[in-house]
C-alpha cells in the first residue's frame, strides 16, 4: 500500500511508487467495470462532491459517474448556482460542506493552489481537478495510465507535449509524472508560451515542433487557450496552425504508430488537424474512457479500509 494520502493536490509531490499503484488499481477498475455492469461496492456509504468553479465536461462527468459506480451519494455544485454567488469564500463553502458529512470534495478552481488551500481547511479528502496554471492530476494519470496500456511500460518512452505549455496544468502534472516512471519529456511550442527554465527541470525545451515530434513515442497536443490570444502571445491562429499545429505533415517525424493524445477539449485545425486527431494512432477517446476506471481508482484509495 504505496498511496497512503488524505487527498491528491498535484503529482509534483507523488513518487513513482504511488503512481504506480494507482494505475494499476486502474486496470482492475477497467477490469471490473468491463464485468460487472457498472456497479461495485467500494464506494457505499460515502458522499462525494464535485465544486467547480470553472467549466468542464470530461473531468467533471467522470467523477460524477465514477461515484456512482461505485455505490457513493454523488452531487455536482457549480460556483454560478451556489452561495459563491453571494460572496462566500472557498473556505467557508468547504466548511459548510464538511459539515453536511461529506467524505470526498473534487475542486476545479481559476486560482494556483485553492486545492491545497481547500485541503488545509476541511476534514474531507480533497482532489484537485485542476487549479489555475498549477496542476490537473487525474488528467495525467489518466494520460499515463494510457500510454502504459498501449505501450506497455513509461520506462524510456519519449514524450512530446506540444502547444500552450505556459498557461497548461495538464503539461505541468505530465511532466513530473512522465519524469518519475522513467519517460523524458520534449516540450515544444511558441517562445511566448514556454515558461523560461522549464529545461532545469531535466525535459527538452524547444520552439521547433518537428524535433520535438521526432522520433517520438507519444505526441500530445495542448488546447490553445484562445482567450490568451488577446493578450498578443501568438499572431493568429492561422498562423499558430501553421508552425506548431500537429498536422498529418508533422505527426509522420514520429515513430511509426506513435500515439497521439489530447486532453481535450481540442480545437480541431488549430493544434491539431481533423485528420491527426481521428487517425488511427489517436486516443483521445480512449483517454476519455480511461478516465473513468482513473478516477474510479484515486477515490477508492483515499478512501479504502481494505484491500480491493
Ligand atoms: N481535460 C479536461 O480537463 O477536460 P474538461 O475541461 O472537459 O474537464
Amino acid at each position: 500500500m504505496a498511496f497512503k494520502r488524505k487527498d491528491l493536490i498535484g503529482i509534483r509531490e507523488l513518487d513513482a511508487a504511488e503512481i504506480t499503484e494507482i494505475l494499476d488499481v486502474a486496470v482492475q477498475m477497467k477490469r471490473l467495470l468491463e464485468q460487472n455492469g457498472k456497479k461495485t461496492p467500494h464506494l457505499m456509504g460515502k458522499s462525494i462532491i464535485t465544486l467547480f468553479y470553472e467549466n468542464s465536461t470530461r473531468t467533471r462527468m467522470s467523477f460524477e459517474l465514477a461515484s456512482k459506480y461505485m455505490s457513493a451519494a454523488a452531487a455536482n455544485i457549480s460556483a454560478s448556482a451556489s452561495s459563491v454567488q453571494k460572496g462566500e469564500t472557498l473556505i467557508d463553502t468547504g466548511r459548510t460542506l464538511d459539515r453536511m458529512g461529506t467524505d470526498v470534495l473534487i475542486l476545479r478552481h481559476p486560482m494556483s493552489g485553492a486545492a491545497q488551500l481547500l485541503a488545509q481547511s476541511v476534514k474531507a479528502s480533497v482532489i484537485n481537478a485542476g487549479d489555475g496554471m498549477n496542476e490537473h492530476p487525474t488528467q495525467a494519470l489518466l494520460d499515463m495510465f494510457t500510454m502504459r496500456e498501449k505501450l506497455g511500460s513509461l520506462d524510456g518512452l519519449e514524450v512530446a507535449i506540444i502547444g500552450d505549455v505556459l498557461h497548461s496544468r495538464v503539461a505541468r502534472s505530465n511532466l513530473w509524472g512522465l519524469q518519475k516512471m522513467g519517460a523524458h519529456v520534449r516540450l515544444a511550442g511558441p517562445p511566448t508560451l514556454l515558461p523560461v527554465e522549464l529545461d532545469k527541470l531535466g525535459c527538452t525545451v524547444s520552439t521547433d515542433v518537428d524535433s520535438a515530434i521526432e522520433g517520438a513515442d507519444v505526441v500530445m497536443g495542448l488546447r490553445v487557450q484562445l482567450e490568451r490570444q488577446q493578450k498578443g502571445l501568438f499572431p493568429s491562429v492561422r498562423e499558430y496552425a501553421a508552425r506548431f499545429g500537429i498536422n498529418e505533415k508533422r505527426i509522420k517525424l514520429a515513430k511509426p504508430g506513435a500515439l497521439v493524445m489530447h486532453p481535450g477539449p481540442m480545437n480541431r485545425g488549430v493544434e491539431i488537424s481533423s485528420a491527426v486527431a481521428d487517425a488511427v494512432e489517436s486516443v483521445i477517446e480512449e483517454q476519455v474512457t480511461n478516465g473513468v476506471a482513473v478516477r474510479m481508482a484515486v477515490l477508492y484509495l483515499l478512501t479504502r479500509k481494505e484491500a480491493l
